[in-house]
This record gives structure tokens, C-alpha cells and sequence, in this order.
């Protein structure tokens, strides 16, 4: 009798499990129907022989990695986005692209933005500087996150300044500034604000357009300064306060790693996926706040509106390595302008963002 109750039981769960399996595998039309309609909505052309197949695997793969995720209780979604018909290692050779910066420890920090016996002690609970930066944009498949990282960061600080917005040259950095940097090869955030300096400023997205691949310096673009900067600072390094202090001032420059499958496919949320510290990625945090009882970055990124949300990120924040999540407090970098005379009123963000009564002491200062 027992034994019989037994098998009963067993095969239940048997069955039952099988169950479960199948409501969460989806059918081979199914996955068929969505990436028609996913090659629709991405605008995806293939001229391979046989790609459209090929790439079909992939992006069956990918979506039984997003499944099995999603279904998990993770703070942040993987989605079918643009990268949802290409492997993790085709991601990370044609995306990833920083430089590794192995002069970091060298580097003289700042401490501009630092907290100062006297001053009212105390940050804002959130920031959030989407307001003085541009649209997002696409850097393709150049390997060019670092200048796409610097242009944000200056045009954003060229905003707070000056109240006033203007499109920067991405491509101006991709083809003049080759001392250091390699185009679409890669590059650093501080070798390109150095540039800018030496230079003496930066074109126009409009009079220098973005090619999406390097080419030739065009010297008489080269030589029209329309905006440019004092200098650059290393923000501490390992220590996600001070990263918190100069980002309550403006959108910092910062190197992440993005190597892992959980990033490639980031839909929404707070990322706290898998990562080292292995910096292959140049993004800008221009925020940080809170969502669901977890703190968070919030990351510009240059792969266009449609990864992530609407091209931005967020990153788990306060983590117990102080090399931040994914790296993100190891490398940060911002450029300085000083305020000429005839720009002496606010720009509005200062008041919005630096002047608000802060509602709550952070937490390192409590
Ligand atoms: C999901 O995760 C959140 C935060 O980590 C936790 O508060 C919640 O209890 C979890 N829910 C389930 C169903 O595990
Ligand atoms: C800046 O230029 C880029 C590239 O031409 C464009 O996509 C974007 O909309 C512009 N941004 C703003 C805020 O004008
Ligand atoms: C980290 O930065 C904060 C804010 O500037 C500072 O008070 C603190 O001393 C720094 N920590 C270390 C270990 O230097």
C-alpha cells in the first residue's frame, strides 16, 4: 500500500514537473514568430548565405537565457534587444573596446567636490542629469565608447556651465586625437579631455558628423574650438562616496566592465549581474538614486535608445567591494570649465540639483 501511495506520488511530481518544464519551454513557431517580428523591429538585414538561420540559433539561445532569467527574482530584466542574434563573444569583440588605463593607481585624485567642515555636509538623496545632456547616441560598431564617454561628459558640464547645449564631435576624437587614444580601436576618457585641452576645444556634431569608422583628421574641423574645457580630475579611486560627491556636482566619465551575456541583453533595473573588474567599457554616470530598497547608478551608455532603458542603465550602488559593481569606482574622470564672467547666472540645474534641501544624511557621513 505504501509503496504503491509511493509511486503515485513520485510519478505526480513526476508529471507535474514535466509540466512546469514544458509552460516554460517555448515552441520552435514561437521563437519562429518572434524573431521575425524582432528582425522587423530592429531593421535587421542579413546577406550571408544562410545567416538568417544561423543567427536564428543564436537567438534561440539567447532567449532561453533571457527566459530562465526573467523568471528568476532578479533586480534587473534581460530583454530581446538589438544584441539578441549575436553570441557573447561576437558582443565583446565588436562592442568592448576600452583601453586598459594601467596607470590608474599613479593617477593624482581630486578632491574638488570634496565634502568640507562647514558646508551644509550633506549630498542629495537622488540626482539625475538627464536634463543637461543630449539625445543618446550610437556609437555602431566602432569601438569608440571612450569618446563617446568624454563627449557627454563635456557636453553636459558645457550645459551646467553655460546653460546652453551644444552637440559635440564624437569623430573629431575618433580621427584627431590619435596620440593616445585608437579611434575605434579603443581609447582612455583622461587621454581624450587632455586632448581637448591641449586643443583647445572641440568641433560641432553638425560640422564634424559621426562616420561610425575612423578616418582622416580633418584639420580645419580640427582647428574650429567651438566648446572647450579647463582641465579633467581623477575622482578617488575605490571609493563609491567621492564618486557620489563629483557626481552631485555633474555626469562623470567612468570605466565598467561589461564582458557578461546578463549585460550584453540588460533590458531594465538595477544590475547586479556578474562582473569583474576588468574595465572594457567607457560610460558616464549622470545620477544615482534608489529603486526597491536597492541603490543604484544611473549610467548613460552610447549603443543607442533602444538597449536598456531608452539607453540608459542602472547599477547596483553601495556595494560591499569598493571597487564598486563592475569596476565602476575604479577609473572616473570628469572635465573642469570654469564660469566666465558674462556666464555668471545660473543655468537652472544648479539650483534644481545642488541647492535643493537634502532630505537624508548618506549614509558615510551619518
Ligand atoms: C525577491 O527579491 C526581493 C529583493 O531581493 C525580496 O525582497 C523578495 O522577497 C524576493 N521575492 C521572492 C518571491 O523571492
Ligand atoms: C546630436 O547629434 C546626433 C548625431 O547627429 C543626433 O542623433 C542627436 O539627436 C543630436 N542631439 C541633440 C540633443 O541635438
Ligand atoms: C572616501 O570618500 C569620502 C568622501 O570624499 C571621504 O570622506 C572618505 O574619507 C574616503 N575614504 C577613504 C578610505 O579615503
Amino acid at each position: 500500500m505504501a509503496s504503491i501511495l509511493d509511486s503515485l506520488i513520485l510519478f505526480s511530481l513526476i508529471t507535474l514537473s514535466l509540466a512546469l518544464d514544458m509552460s516554460s519551454e517555448r515552441s520552435n513557431k514561437e521563437v519562429m514568430t518572434m524573431y521575425e517580428k524582432w528582425l522587423v523591429e530592429h531593421q535587421k538585414v542579413y546577406n550571408g548565405l544562410g545567416e538568417k538561420d544561423q543567427r536564428f540559433q543564436i537567438f534561440k539561445d539567447n532567449l532561453k537565457f533571457i527566459d530562465e532569467h526573467n523568471a528568476q527574482n532578479h533586480s534587473y530584466r534581460v530583454g530581446l534587444n538589438e544584441f539578441a542574434d549575436i553570441t557573447n563573444k561576437e558582443y565583446r569583440d565588436m562592442y568592448l573596446s576600452r583601453r586598459i588605463n594601467n596607470n590608474m593607481k599613479n593617477k593624482i585624485t581630486s578632491e574638488r567636490y570634496a565634502y568640507k567642515a562647514g558646508d551644509n555636509n550633506r549630498l542629495p538623496v537622488s540626482v539625475d542629469w538627464r536634463g543637461a545632456l543630449g539625445t543618446i547616441k550610437n556609437q555602431g560598431s566602432c569601438g569608440a565608447c571612450w569618446a563617446f564617454s568624454t563627449v557627454a561628459a563635456v557636453e553636459a558640464i558645457n550645459k551646467i556651465v553655460t546653460g546652453r547645449f551644444v552637440n559635440l564631435s564624437v569623430q573629431e576624437l575618433v580621427d584627431c586625437d590619435r596620440k593616445k587614444n585608437l579611434g575605434c580601436n579603443g581609447g582612455l576618457e583622461g587621454n581624450a579631455y587632455e586632448f581637448m585641452v591641449e586643443n583647445g576645444g572641440l568641433d560641432t556634431e553638425t560640422d564634424y558628423p559621426y562616420l561610425g569608422r575612423g578616418s582622416t583628421c580633418n584639420q580645419v574641423k580640427k582647428n574650429t574650438k567651438v566648446v572647450s574645457i579647463n582641465g579633467y580630475k581623477y575622482v578617488q579611486r575605490n571609493n563609491e562616496s567621492a564618486l557620489m560627491e563629483a557626481v552631485a556636482n555633474q555626469p562623470v566619465s567612468v570605466g565598467i566592465e561589461a564582458y557578461g551575456i546578463d549585460f550584453q541583453l540588460y533590458e531594465s533595473g538595477v544590475f547586479n549581474g556578474r562582473c569583474g573588474t576588468w574595465l572594457d567599457h567607457s560610460v558616464v554616470v549622470v545620477g544615482y538614486g534608489s529603486e526597491n530598497g536597492l541603490d543604484y547608478w544611473l549610467v548613460r551608455n552610447s549603443w543607442g535608445t533602444k538597449w536598456g532603458e531608452a539607453g540608459y542603465f542602472k547599477m547596483e550602488r553601495n556595494v560591499k567591494d569598493p571597487v564598486g559593481m563592475c569596476g565602476i569606482a575604479m577609473d572616473a574622470t570628469y572635465p573642469t570649465k570654469l564660469r566666465k564672467n558674462s556666464e555668471v547666472t545660473n543655468s537652472g540645474y544648479e539650483k534644481t540639483q545642488m541647492l535643493v534641501p537634502v532630505l537624508e544624511t548618506p549614509s558615510y557621513l551619518a
